[in-house]
């Protein structure tokens, strides 16, 4: 492990209302945007399972599995980034015993993650627990669970009935309980977030979670513009690389069709009388 690099034990102990800084988490999913994220001082670059969405075209991210993952996970984990490397667990990885959920988590691990992220509640508590048994940090993830997707009818909002909000906060102090360092809040009322976040000792970070949350998250292709249609309501957008991008290469396809791509400098010379040799 490299000097410097920002550890599960430091992150576990970030609480805002402790005076501690919010922690700033950002999707990667290859060399150089790991490199960007690094250098930008986010503290955990998640290699998410949007890699479905976001990157491989999928309107969702059941499409995706633990190779997918590891494939990803390893080219993150060559640009040496300064974060917490977190790998996400695919649908299925998980579900089906806590033996397969360790050896999938395993299988991240060796790819270079530092720890890794799964999605549910209670119900994941046996895979929880199995997991930081073989000594492998878990981040959780409550709310809007998107590999829940079919069984939520969509993408919708969550804990928007005293119920079901009753329900998170339970989960939350049973994640905590069983040792998860920290967990994910998405898609929920900005009072179910900052409840959830009162209620446990770990930090909480936020997607659609409002302002209260330890920590906040976002999809590195929504952060700059690179995303398809019309992003979610809680997504800020702080650059347009999308529309830089498309500029640039039209700029480039604009110089091959007038014939002033490649200039003389952007050229390799032959050593004097090759010219006329080939002539
Ligand atoms: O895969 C992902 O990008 C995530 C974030 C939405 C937290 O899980």
């Amino acid at each position: 492990m490299s000097e410097g690099r920002i550890t599960v034990p430091t992150l576990r102990a970030r609480k805002r209302r402790n005076g501690d800084t919010p922690i700033v988490m950002v999707t990667a999913y290859d060399e150089p945007g790991a490199r960007i994220v690094s250098d930008a001082g986010a503290d955990i670059i998640l290699v998410g399972d949007s890699v479905a969405n976001a990157v491989l075209g999928y309107e969702d991210t059941l499409h995706v599995d633990i190779q997918v993952m590891a494939h990803h996970t390893a080219a993150v984990a060559r640009a040496k980034p300064r974060c917490l490397i977190l790998g996400d667990m695919p649908w299925m990885s998980y579900h089906l015993s806590p033996d397969d959920a360790v050896r999938n988590a395993a299988t991240l691990i060796r790819a270079g993650a530092h720890a890794v992220k799964l999605e549910g509640g209670r119900a994941r508590l046996p895979a929880i627990e199995a997991i930081i048994r073989a000594e492998i940090p878990v981040m959780g993830h409550l709310g809007l669970t998107p590999q829940s997707v079919l069984a939520m009818g969509g993408f919708r909002v969550q804990g928007k009935t005293a119920d079901a909000a009753g329900a998170l906060l339970d989960a939350a102090k049973a994640l905590s309980a069983a040792g998860c360092f920290a967990f994910v809040i998405e898609g929920v009322p900005d009072v179910v977030g900052a409840a959830v976040t009162e209620a446990v000792d770990v930090p909480t970070i936020g997607i659609g979670a409002g302002a209260a949350c330890d920590g906040q998250v976002l999809v590195f292709h929504d952060l700059l513009g690179l995303g398809k249609g019309t992003p979610p309501k809680f997504v800020r957008q702080y650059a347009d690389v999308g529309r830089i991008a498309t500029e640039a290469i039209a700029a480039f396809a604009e110089d091959v069709r007038s014939g002033t791509f490649p200039s003389d400098a952007e050229s390799y010379h032959a050593p004097a009388g090759l010219g006329d040799a080939l002539a």
